[in-house]
C-alpha cells in the first residue's frame, strides 16, 4: 500500500504545471487597464493563487507562468510569496492562443505530462483528483468539463459516457452539441506539439487549444474527461468576478485580529491586523484587510474590502474593493468591483444605491 502511494507521487513529482497568465482581459476594462486580470483579488487573493496553490496541493512542484502584457506586475506579485514550488516565468509577446502559450513553453515542459491551468479559473474542489487520475491512466489528454446553461461562450465536448472518453470538441459553437464546457484545466502530454503544429489558428487569430484536442481524437488519440465536483467560475467579468467572491466568501474562517469599538460583526467576518471597526456593522460573510478604518459603516454580505481602505460613513455590500481605496459618505454601494487607490466621495450623506465598476487611481466626486 505505502508503495503504491510513494510510486504515485513520483510520478506526480516529474508532472509540471503550466498557468496561463497573459492576455489582455478586455471584459474586465477599466480595472485590466492597469491590472493584469488574474491578479484581481477574490476574498482579497489575487485569483492566480488560487490556481499555483491547486497545483501545490496536487503534488506539483514545478510551476510555469505565461506572462504577457503586465508581465513585472505578475512576476513581482507571485514573488511576494515563498511557494513551495520552483516557479519560471514564460513571456508571451502577443496573446496569440492557449495552444500558442503551450508551444513556446515547450522547452520548459520538456518529455513529461503536464497540466495546463487557466489563470482567470476558479475551482471549489481543487484538482488533486484530476490530476492522480491524468498520471494514472494511459491517454494522451484528459479535460475537466462541466454543464453549463450557456455552452456557446465556451470550449464545448460531445462524449461517450460509457467509455469516459471525448468524441467531438468545438471552441464557442454557434449550435453546440452538448452543455458540457470545458473547464480550464487540461492534462496534456508531449503528443500535444505535434497537434499543436497541425492546426491553424482561428477565425478569432488564436491558435486554439480546442483545435489541438480535437486533432489528437481524429488522428484516434484517446482524450478522456471528469467532471467538474462543486462549483467553478472563469472570472472574466466583474459579474463572475463577484460570483466567484461570494462563493469563496462562503468557506472562510471567523477571526478577527484588528480592533472594534462600539461595532457588531455577526457571522463569519475576518478582520487583519492594525484595522479599527467604530461604529459599524458588519454582516458577514466578509473579509476586511489589515490596516483599513471602518467608521459609522455598513458593510453587508459578501464584500471583500483589501489592506488600507477606509470607509467612512458608507454602506457596502456584494462587493469587491481593492487596496488603499477611499469612499466617504457614499450612499449604498452594491455590486461593485472597485480598483486600488480609488477616492470616492460625496459631501453628505445620500441614499441613492450605486453600482459601480471602477478602475484603478480614480477619483469620484459625487
Ligand atoms: O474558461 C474556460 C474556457 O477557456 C474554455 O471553455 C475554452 O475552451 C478556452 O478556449 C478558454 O476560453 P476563453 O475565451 O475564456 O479564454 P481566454 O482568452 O479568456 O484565455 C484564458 C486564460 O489564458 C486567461 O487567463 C488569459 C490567458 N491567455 C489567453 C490567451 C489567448 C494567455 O495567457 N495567453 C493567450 O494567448
Amino acid at each position: 500500500m505505502l508503495k503504491a502511494i510513494t510510486r504515485k507521487s513520483t510520478k506526480i513529482r516529474k508532472m509540471k504545471g503550466l498557468i496561463l497568465s497573459g492576455g489582455h482581459g478586455t471584459r474586465l476594462r477599466p480595472i485590466t487597464y492597469s491590472q493584469q486580470k488574474q491578479l484581481i483579488p477574490i476574498a482579497n487573493k489575487p485569483i492566480l493563487f488560487y490556481c499555483i496553490e491547486d497545483l501545490i496541493n496536487a503534488g506539483i512542484k514545478k510551476i510555469g507562468i505565461i506572462v504577457g502584457p503586465n508581465k513585472e506586475q505578475v512576476m513581482d506579485t507571485v514573488r511576494s510569496i515563498n511557494w513551495d514550488a520552483d516557479i519560471e516565468f514564460i513571456y508571451q509577446e502577443a496573446p496569440a492562443g492557449l495552444a500558442h502559450a503551450v508551444k513556446i513553453s515547450k522547452n520548459f515542459l520538456g518529455e513529461d505530462k503536464f497540466i495546463m491551468y487557466l489563470g482567470d479559473n476558479i475551482l471549489k474542489g481543487g484538482i488533486t483528483n484530476f490530476v492522480k487520475d491524468f498520471v494514472n491512466t494511459e491517454v494522451e489528454a484528459s479535460l475537466l468539463l462541466t454543464r453549463v446553461d450557456n455552452p456557446e461562450q465556451y470550449g464545448v465536448a460531445l462524449v461517450d459516457e460509457q467509455k469516459k472518453i471525448i468524441i467531438k470538441l468545438l471552441e464557442k459553437p454557434k449550435n453546440p452539441p452538448s452543455n458540457l464546457s470545458i473547464v480550464g484545466i487540461y492534462g496534456l502530454t508531449p503528443v500535444i506539439f505535434r497537434a499543436i503544429d497541425n492546426i491553424k489558428p482561428s477565425w478569432r487569430g488564436e491558435l486554439e487549444i480546442t483545435d489541438a484536442l480535437h486533432w489528437l481524437i481524429e488522428e484516434n488519440y484517446r482524450v478522456r474527461y471528469d467532471l467538474v465536483n462543486g462549483w467553478w467560475k472563469d472570472t472574466g467579468t466583474p459579474e463572475t468576478i463577484l460570483d466567484a467572491n461570494r462563493l469563496i466568501l462562503d468557506s472562510i474562517k471567523i477571526e478577527n485580529k484588528g480592533t472594534t469599538e462600539n461595532s457588531e460583526l455577526n457571522g463569519k467576518v475576518e478582520v487583519g491586523e492594525k484595522t479599527l471597526i467604530k461604529e459599524s456593522i458588519i454582516n458577514g460573510p466578509v473579509i476586511i484587510g489589515k490596516e483599513c478604518i471602518i467608521s459609522k459603516s455598513y458593510i453587508g454580505p459578501y464584500t471583500s474590502i483589501g489592506d488600507n481602505c477606509q470607509l467612512i460613513n458608507t454602506k457596502v455590500e456584494d462587493s469587491v474593493i481593492m487596496e488603499r481605496t477611499k469612499i466617504i459618505n457614499t450612499g449604498k454601494i452594491v455590486k461593485s468591483l472597485i480598483g486600488k487607490e480609488v477616492n470616492i466621495e460625496k459631501n453628505d450623506q445620500s441614499s441613492d444605491i450605486k453600482k459601480f465598476v471602477i478602475g484603478d487611481n480614480s477619483e469620484l466626486k459625487l
